[in-house]
């Protein structure tokens, strides 16, 4: 009898596991932290590039509605002026600065832009650095990328962010404290046929932060590198929520992606996934089981890069059996 209802507990178990698992949206040791420090935040001063629109816009919002005082960037000033209109927070929007800039612009633009954040609210630091901004993601074949997509993926996704991050991480050391707050991707984790490219690039600044974080973390410096998966967002890739929904399976909304990013900073959390199912199993898988993970990746790769170019499902598990052409 006993053996029985050990059994039928096992089971229970797995099967709760399983369905936990299935419907995950993050890791297990993220989605275990429940909610954002509001005291890790309030009156803190945060520097978001990327803010002008999609995931940088959001974080904007959710960061100033926790009482930030709040840096952002981007190119468009306009729609930088926009976005601080339309944040509601104990210091905003009188309060918000915009610092617009250019993380392709070089290291000599890049510094006036630090000198001016770093004076901009007198008698505090920059405490949380947002990197965030980041080239569009086109996907082509890893032989077709154009040498213009390469220069400026790089220039911008690895270059001007760390530019930015050597230019500033002084100003932080003097005090003693500063966190950086780096929006990287799963294809920073997982090999991305069709974007080798961007993944490449995002493998690069997992490599240096997670690298910065160990020589710095004793002298007061944090970092946290946030790697989503597929993302909902109005404007990200240029295509409306529903277009990209069918177009890439179903996304983790921007809402919820900077609600665990600022969860993952807050509770000191070094890396993070935030995904829904296949991408999140497939994160785990070639963490834990990279040979497994590869041969996975190699049986989708053609496969992947034939489903971009009809514009299908990039992340469903459709797949792994081909892709079906999408209906004229
Ligand atoms: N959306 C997703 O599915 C997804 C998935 C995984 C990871 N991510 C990562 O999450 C971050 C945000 O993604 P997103 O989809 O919200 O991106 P997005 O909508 O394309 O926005 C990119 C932001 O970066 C800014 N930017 C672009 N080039 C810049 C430059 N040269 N200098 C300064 N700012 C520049 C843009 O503003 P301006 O054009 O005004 O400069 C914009 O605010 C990125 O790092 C991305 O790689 C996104």
């Amino acid at each position: 009898m006993l053996v029985i209802v050990l059994i039928f507990f096992f089971l229970a178990a797995t099967l709760a596991l399983f369905v936990k698992f299935a419907t995950a949206d993050g890791d297990f040791t993220l989605l275990s932290r429940g909610h954002a420090k509001r005291e890790e935040i309030e009156d803190k001063v945060v520097w978001i590039t990327g803010a002008s629109r999609g995931i940088g816009e959001v974080l904007a919002k959710q960061f100033a509605n926790l009482g930030a005082k709040l840096i952002i960037s981007a190119r468009n000033e306009a729609e930088l002026e926009r976005v601080k209109k339309e944040l509601v927070g104990k210091h905003a929007p009188g309060e918000v600065k915009v610092l617009p800039m250019d993380l392709a612009s070089g290291e000599d633009s890049l510094s006036k832009v630090v000198q001016q954040a770093v004076s901009s609210f007198p008698g505090a630091g920059i405490d949380y650095m947002v990197h965030n901004a980041a080239y569009e993601r086109p996907k082509t074949t890893a032989l077709d990328v154009t040498e213009e997509a390469l220069k400026a993926t790089f220039d911008i996704n690895v270059l001007g962010t760390i530019s930015l991050t050597r230019l500033l991480a002084p100003f932080m050391l003097r005090r003693g404290a500063g966190h950086f707050i780096v929006m990287s991707s799963a294809a920073g984790k997982t090999p991305a046929p069709g974007q080798a490219v961007y993944s490449a690039s995002k493998y690069a600044v997992n490599g240096y932060f997670h690298s910065l974080r160990s020589e710095l973390c004793k002298k007061g410096i944090k970092v946290t590198v946030v790697c989503p998966g597929p993302i909902e967002t109005s404007n990200g890739t240029g295509a409306s929520s529903s277009e990209q929904s069918a177009s890439s399976g179903k996304r983790v909304t921007s809402e919820r992606c900077a609600d665990l990013t600022i969860i993952a900073a807050t509770h000191g959390l070094k890396e993070v996934w935030i995904s829904n199912q296949p991408v999140l199993a497939v994160m785990y898988l070639m963490q834990y089981m990279p040979t497994i993970g590869y041969w996975l990746m190699d049986k989708i790769g053609g496969n992947r890069v034939e489903a971009a170019a009809q514009k299908g499902n990039t992340y469903g598990w459709g797949l792994l059996f081909g892709q079906k052409k999408k209906a004229a």
